[in-house]
């Protein structure tokens, strides 16, 4: 007999074996508490997040579904706040946002980095200080951004010549009519490229965020907006990438960054009282991971701009930072049903356990997408079998619909059981889809014992209320 496979992770052959990082654990009902939020835990193998048993939470609000722990949440958004004291920390709406969320947000005293006019509406239902809020994106339409200013948004951060033109002629307008100036930030890019443990430093960087330094746009652009009637020019920003877990990256973009805004000084006689760094600090998905702390973060940061700083001869401007995934990813975990239970014979005689589940990648692509790693365990009940590597799937009609591609797992998963996966708060409901028209899960806020929805499941009359039918 003769297999073909395509290359990849989705295509094994041969013996099973998982990924070299993952060790078969002696307990496969232990949880990993690195990769957890701070109040889960199991009891007689019944994981409970923030006093809640998900086997209660799953009966009240079924299945699949968001958990995320409210107090975890806070302390983390708290922790980024205390630790960064000098800088101003602004939650990156984009990983996941919702109107209790950014509320908290505002209660532990961060402020609010938004990519869209959406985003946007959540932080005004929400009632956030609208100086408080930086808007971002690549090709804001001059009426979004003549809305987000007329609302009083803090900063823009300028992404394009288009932009310029936009805001340039609207602080104009608005400076003729005596109304106070748009504020504005430069998106920079400092030609460095960081994923995880690995940077690179490039002279230009082929995407598309930003004024290029090295090509002289960057200037040019903080140029023209210095000039403006009616127009604040705050800063430059940068931002580097995500899931990092070195601070190379970031010395390597401070550096870059703060020479331009020293040339800006000397040449432009222009000082920008302000910076931001970005976000992309890395979080634990897995074993492999090891983050690092706000703490130790924000002294690398500081020492990384100071040090610069009194080699270019200048003060520090008041820098500002940007994180989504680090204050939310390990927040939330994701409840799902366990629905089949399959044996794949592969070749040389292995066989893999599939293991099917309600969701998939409808609630989170990001296996899928960018071939991430996720850990799971069993959370009803505590199983005396031996382990087993097993894959997570959904139920969507696709082979990549993958939760977790090596999991050991008790090897007695049967229909029925749940499954729950940690980290799952950044990215995942907020990318989430009605591909082969799923409802998209709940979020169910849990703490102290009891749990609320903060974002309900989507009901069939959601599906179709876009839906204009034949007439
Ligand atoms: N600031 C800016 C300007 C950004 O573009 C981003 C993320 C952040 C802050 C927050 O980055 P964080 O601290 O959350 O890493 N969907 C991808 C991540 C895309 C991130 C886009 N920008 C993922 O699931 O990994």
């Amino acid at each position: 007999m003769s297999t073909t496979h395509e290359a990849g992770w989705a295509h094994a052959s041969g013996a099973l074996r998982g990924p070299t990082w993952l060790r078969e654990p002696l307990d496969p009902n232990a949880l990993v508490p690195q990769l957890w939020s701070d109040h889960a835990r199991k009891v007689d193998g019944v994981l409970e997040v923030a006093g809640v048993k998900l086997t209660d939470l799953v009966a009240e609000h079924g299945s699949p579904a968001y958990v995320l722990d409210e107090d975890d949440f806070r302390a983390r958004a708290r922790a980024f706040r205390d630790a960064f004291a000098d800088f101003d920390v602004y939650y990156a709406g984009k990983a996941f946002l919702s109107v209790a969320v950014a509320k908290w947000i505002a209660e532990e005293g961060l402020c609010l980095d938004v990519c869209s006019s959406g985003e946007l509406l959540v932080a005004q239902r929400a009632g956030v200080d609208m100086a408080r809020v930086g808007y971002h994106g690549n090709n804001k339409t001059p009426a979004e951004i003549a809305r987000a200013v007329e609302l009083g948004v803090g900063r823009i951060i300028v992404d394009s010549f288009d932009e310029v033109a936009r805001v340039t002629a609207l602080g104009e307008r608005r400076s003729g009519a005596g109304e106070p100036d748009v504020r504005v930030m430069v998106r920079v890019t400092a030609g460095v490229e960081a994923h995880t443990h690995e940077y690179i430093a490039t002279a230009h960087e082929d995407q598309k965020f930003g004024f290029s330094i090295t090509s002289g746009d960057a200037f040019e652009a903080v140029r023209r907006l210095s000039e403006a009637p009616g127009v604040t020019l705050l800063g430059l920003h940068s931002h580097i990438g995500s899931q990092i877990f070195d601070s190379s990256g970031f010395e390597v973009a401070a550096r870059r960054v703060l020479a331009l805004h020293a040339r800006v000084a000397s040449e432009l006689g222009v000082t920008m009282p302000e910076m931001d760094l970005g976000g992309g600090f890395g979080i634990a998905y897995t074993t492999q991971d090891d983050p690092s702390t706000p703490a130790r973060l924000a002294a690398e940061m500081a020492a990384i701009v100071a040090h610069e700083c009194r080699g270019l001869g200048i003060s520090a401007p008041r820098l500002s930072i940007e994180p989504g995934r680090a204050i939310v990813g390990p927040s939330m975990c994701t409840v799902y049903e366990v629905g089949t239970v399959k044996d794949v014979a592969l070749d040389g005689g292995a066989t893999r356990l599939y293991v099917s589940v309600d969701g998939g990648m409808s609630d989170n692509i990001r296996t899928a997408l960018y071939d991430a790693d996720y850990s799971c365990t069993l959370a009803n009940r505590s199983s005396e079998a031996p382990p087993r590597l097993a894959r997570v799937v959904g139920k969507h009609c696709e082979a990549g619909d993958v939760v977790v591609k090596d999991e050991f797992l008790p090897s007695d998963v049967t229909a029925g059981d749940l499954l729950a996966v940690p980290a799952t708060g950044a990215y995942c409901r907020s990318m989430a889809s009605n591909y082969n028209h799923a409802l998209r899960p709940p979020v169910v806020a849990v703490r102290n014992g009891a749990s609320r929805v903060i974002v309900r499941r989507e009901t069939e009359e959601d599906l179709l209320a876009t839906d204009m039918g034949e007439s």
